[in-house]
């Protein structure tokens, strides 16, 4: 990294991500309604930090600074100033430097990136954060929030589920262009919810999804948008969850390893990180994600390695074409080709190439804000063999992430080096 200063990720945690469709959550039919709440945004951010603390061995008198990614804070919970918030969840924490950090859906990213480069400037030991609560809203309203990520002027009118409408059109596009069918494109949903299924801590922990649902339309997986030209171009199953949810770690320089008492085998490096952004008002070529390839460029260069030496991936599968598109951003696969590679399984857990092996964003859930944070967490659980039943088999060298804010605007991308 720069100035020859190194970073690790010396461990963290994550809350279940819950909403709709997960056992525990909370609504107007479930048996413990009126006696159990969900929990609020505070007390997600309380409980992964504190296991951070626990899991790292952290005293939280050594934190320099701390950073957290949020997106809407103000619309769903009425809540902003989230940076007070994070030094809220320690009475050590009182008086240091905090700050939250918005960049859509790349808000988490944004608040690592905060870290790497407080750690390039000269402190030791960084806590970043994410968190997002959604479900106080229905998903419509919830959509006009989330729309916010977009050209809102220009783009809100596409359809009042702007975000799918977005994507519908790049499904159509990329179908188009690539001549690839709906059944290939449902590849991708089957496998984040089998690896869902796996993963305690997921939001779809327990529902089930075969190929015939993932390509049918019916009354349980309906085509749910107005516009009629962009109708047909995606499903329930192609959406990423209405998630509540929170993750935290713990960033250190050397001395700040030292500090915690662990070793660089106990931890993974941030070998290289990319940022780039696009312009909002201009929409770029619908078929890939240029944004995100530029980004992870930048961090394959900072890290000296290529596409084929990575082992495992985290990308930002808001809608299932995403995942595909975001494949092809890594080099994974060429343009086009992203369908191929999933349903062949070179992207499951037993794959060549496992991605997104926790369920993404479809299957673990997309709690905005801490999805940025969650990303660098799970290749660390994965390079640690945290896993349980969805961990890989076998060495891991090389992770990679792609967390991208808006249509492909804003894209944060790490190179996660394992060092045992
Ligand atoms: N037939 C036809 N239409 C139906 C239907 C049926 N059987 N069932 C539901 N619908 C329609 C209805 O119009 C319904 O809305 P209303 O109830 O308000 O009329 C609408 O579908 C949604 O139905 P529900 O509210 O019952 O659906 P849900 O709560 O299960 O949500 C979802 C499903 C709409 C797909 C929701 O999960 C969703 O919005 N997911 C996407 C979230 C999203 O966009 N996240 C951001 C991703 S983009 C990104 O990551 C980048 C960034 O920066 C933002």
């Amino acid at each position: 990294m720069s100035n020859g200063r190194r970073v690790f990720i010396a461990g963290g945690a994550l809350s279940s991500f819950t909403g709709k469709g997960h056992p525990d959550f909370i609504w107007k039919r479930h048996p413990d309604f009126g006696t159990r709440k969900n929990p609020s945004m505070e007390e997600l951010l309380q409980g992964v930090v504190d296991e951070a603390i626990t899991e790292t061995g952290l005293n939280p008198e050594d934190v320099d600074r701390l950073y957290i990614g949020n997106f809407v804070g103000e619309l769903f919970c009425n809540q902003g100033h989230m940076g007070a918030a994070l030094v809220g969840t320690h009475p050590a924490f009182a008086n240091k430097p905090s700050a939250r950090l918005e960049g859509a859906c790349a808000s988490g990213g944004l608040a690592f990136l905060a870290g790497v480069d407080a750690i390039a400037a000269g402190e030791d030991t960084i806590l970043v954060a994410g968190v997002e609560v959604q479900t106080t809203q229905s998903a419509r309203v919830g959509a006009d929030y989330l729309a916010r990520a977009s050209h809102y002027r220009r783009q809100r009118g596409l359809d009042e589920f702007t975000f799918p409408a977005l994507f519908a059109r790049r499904t159509q596009a990329y179908r188009a262009a690539f001549g690839v069918t709906e059944e290939e494109i449902g590849h991708v949903a089957v496998k984040a919810y089998g690896n869902a299924n796996k993963n305690p801590k997921a939001h779809m922990v327990a529902k089930k999804m075969s190929i015939e649902v993932a390509c049918s339309v019916n009354e349980r997986n309906p085509c749910f948008l107005a516009n009629e030209a962009l109708h047909p171009f995606i499903k329930m199953s192609d959406c990423s969850q209405v998630s509540d949810g929170a993750a935290a770690l713990v960033l250190v320089s050397e001395a700040g390893l030292k500090k915690l008492g662990l070793t660089e085998a106990d931890c993974v490096e941030v070998a290289g990180v990319g940022h780039s952004v696009s312009s909002l008002y201009v929409d770029g070529d619908l078929t890939q994600l240029s944004t995100t390839a530029n980004a992870v460029a930048k961090a394959y260069k900072a890290a000296g390695i290529t596409a084929s030496d990575v082992d495992l991936a985290e990308v930002h599968d808001c809608f299932t074409v995403t995942e595909l598109m975001m494949v092809e951003a890594l080099g994974l696969a060429k343009l086009g080709q992203g369908a191929a590679l999933t349903k062949d399984g070179a992207t499951a857990i037993d794959g060549s190439t496992p991605v997104n092996t926790g369920g993404g964003l479809i299957g673990f859930g997309h709690p905005v804000g801490a999805t940025g944070i969650k990303q660098p967490l799970e290749i660390f659980r994965q390079m640690k063999g945290k896993c349980g039943d969805y961990q890989v088999s076998g060495a891991l060298k090389w992770g990679i992430t792609a967390n991208m804010g808006g249509d492909d605007k804003t894209v944060v991308s790490l190179a996660i080096k394992n060092l045992s």
